[in-house]
């Protein structure tokens, strides 16, 4: 498989489609990583008519409406928790489309803390879930990871609940409740909290801790991931999980595109952590159609997806990072670019 190819900016192609032009938007962990660059775009070129950037942290909130990049009228930064049910329905009064990235996402801290993990991950979408039905949204588009796969941490395992629950309220809505979908993906370069910023704190001293230098990952940067949310908002039927064709690459590589000369400490691997990931679960491989940027794999028990475009993918497949295209340093140094750094680590 060719990788998701890196479109740029495509000025105007990524607007709000027809049924959902104007909207208000809820962005829950809208102060995050991948909140912040979903109500960028939601701000700049979608076409919202109101964003609400939903978290706890009122540091976060007061970092976000401070910087001038946020600076918007459509812009509202509402405090809350999505384990608070009664703070969501208010959040979500007048709102069409949510875009949920609200997790707890560490994996050691996962597996240290596995009921906050569940707390957060599961009870807050079924929290979500329900809102959302009451408050008549049309559209839910979730974040998902490449570690809900076959998942060998607490993290996975609460993302894959968090899909199935989705999925099952999907197949439950009929043909009025919200439409779920779900957009699963790798690593997001320098999203706070990942390697790559804590690569960039490690630079100054020239010895970057690697946990396996043989272990891969997959990649997405920003304009990518907010293609394939909007890919997934024109295109989702619904119970549908869009997985773009990411490259990975090995950490031996990622470390020499970040610095040639580094020496490499190796720590091992951590709790919970896996050699390789994958985005596509062999089970899932008879309900995957293949389109030339993203795999759609459709619901198991859901009439509501009934998808016949895209092409079929064989009965053995499975998107894999070893087995994915490959990044070398030279691709990986220039698929960072301009992406490194964006968050602290
Ligand atoms: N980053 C990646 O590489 C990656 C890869 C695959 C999938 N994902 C998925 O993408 C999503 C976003 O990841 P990210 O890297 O952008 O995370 P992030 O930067 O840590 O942001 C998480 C956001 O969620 C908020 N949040 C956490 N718990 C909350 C709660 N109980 N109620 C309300 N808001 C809450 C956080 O703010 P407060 O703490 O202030 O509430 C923050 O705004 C997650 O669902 C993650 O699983 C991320």
């Amino acid at each position: 498989m060719e990788p998701f190819p890196d479109p740029r900016h495509e000025p105007g192609v990524r607007r709000l489609p027809e049924a959902l032009a104007g909207a208000s938007v809820l962005v829950t962990g809208g102060t995050g990583t991948t909140g912040k660059l979903l109500i960028q775009w939601l701000l700049q070129e979608a076409g919202a008519s109101r964003v609400i950037a939903f978290s706890r942290d009122e540091q976060k909130h007061h970092d976000l409406i401070q910087d001038p990049r946020f600076q918007h009228p459509a812009l509202q930064s509402m405090v809350g928790d999505i384990r608070d049910q009664s703070r969501l329905r208010h959040a979500l009064e007048g709102v069409s489309l949510v875009l949920h990235t609200a997790a707890m996402k560490h994996v050691p801290i996962a597996e240290a803390n596995p009921t906050e993990a569940v707390r957060t991950n599961i009870e807050g979408t079924m929290n979500l879930i329900d809102a959302s039905r009451d408050a008549g949204v049309s559209r839910v588009i979730a974040h998902s990871t490449d570690k809900a796969v076959e998942p060998a941490c607490i993290y996975g395992a609460t993302k894959l609940v968090m899909e199935k629950l989705l999925i099952r309220a999907n197949a439950e809505s009929g043909t009025s409740g919200p439409r779920f979908d779900i957009v699963r993906h790798g690593n997001l370069v320098g999203s706070r909290g990942s390697v790559i910023p804590l690569f960039e704190e490690q630079m100054s001293s020239g010895k970057l801790t690697v946990t396996d230098p043989e272990m891969t990952r997959f990649w997405i940067n920003g304009t990518t991931l907010v293609s394939i949310v909007h890919r997934t908002i024109v295109d989702g039927r619904g119970g549908e999980i869009f997985v773009p064709k990411l490259p990975a690459c090995r950490l031996d590589t990622l470390v020499k595109a970040i610095n040639q000369d580094a020496t490499i400490e190796i720590i091992g691997a951590r709790p919970g952590e896996k050699r390789h990931e994958a985005l596509t679960a062999r089970e899932e491989a008879c309900r995957i159609r293949e389109f030339e940027e993203y795999l759609v794999i459709v619901p198991e028990y859901s009439s509501t997806s009934s998808r016949t475009d895209g092409t079929p993918v064989t009965e053995r497949f499975q998107f894999r990072s070893n087995q994915a295209a490959l990044l070398d340093t030279l691709e990986m140094r220039e698929f960072l670019q301009g992406n490194f750094p964006t968050e602290p680590a």
